[in-house]
């Protein structure tokens, strides 16, 4: 009951997001997640997993909305919101503090995340991890990042700078080196898993960026 419940809470925060961290995203998420947990043979708490994929950016919206441009503090804001959701719903007491610590944790594998960086082994936060991280890198994924730079207002390219040195700097600098940048999260999945579930989505990323680069060159070979 509460599963439904939450489902339906979870869509209606989600439903104007304007970056790809819809209710779709939180779903796919999800998903991912369970194939993840399946490949591995783990055995994980659905209500968690279903709970911090389906909150775990509640606090995008929060975060555009008072002018933190690059969502730095929105693992923060979805929790609170997570906190009083998960009461309203009715979902388990005793499993709230995982789903909170997993929705604070979802993003510390990328360089805002660093202050939560606190070693976890709790299976259902390193599946929404991993999750989370493939989400970011692929077509799918590539035009996720593209879509909230647009929105952040970050220009599209700067040719003068490096693809290849610098990208912790040049990353805010245009959408395709941040591109570029997210393809690094690919190295810190913590799941055997989804580290050869990535392998694809980089070929595809990186055929995608060749392409780019081509066509901005204006060669034709
Ligand atoms: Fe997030
Ligand atoms: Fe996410």
């Amino acid at each position: 009951m509460h599963r439904e419940k939450l489902e339906v809470a979870a869509k209606e925060l989600l439903k104007n997001d304007p970056t790809g961290h819809d209710i779709y995203h939180s779903m796919r998420v999800y998903n991912l997640a369970k194939e993840i947990a399946k490949k591995e043979g783990w055995q994980f708490d659905d209500d968690i997993l279903f709970a911090i994929a389906m909150l775990h950016d509640a606090g995008h919206e929060r975060s555009i909305r008072t002018g933190d441009k690059y969502r730095y503090k929105h693992m923060e804001y979805s929790a609170e919101i997570a906190k009083r959701v998960l009461a309203e719903v009715g979902f388990p007491e005793q499993k709230i503090p995982v789903v909170l610590q997993g929705i604070l944790q979802h993003d510390q594998t990328k360089p805002w995340g660093l202050a939560n960086r606190i070693p976890t082994d709790i299976k259902e936060i390193l599946l929404i991890q991993d999750a989370d991280n493939l989400e970011a890198i692929g077509i799918l994924g590539m035009v996720r990042v593209l879509v909230f730079n647009i929105q952040a207002g970050t220009p599209l390219y700067k040719p003068e700078l490096s693809l290849t040195k610098d990208l912790e700097k040049s990353r805010l600098e245009s959408a395709i080196h941040n591109l570029i940048w997210h393809l690094s999260l690919g190295d810190n999945l913590n799941t055997k898993a989804a580290k050869k579930m990535v392998q694809e989505r980089k070929i595809q990323a990186r055929n995608f960026l060749d392409q780019f680069l081509k066509e901005w060159n204006g060669r034709t070979d």
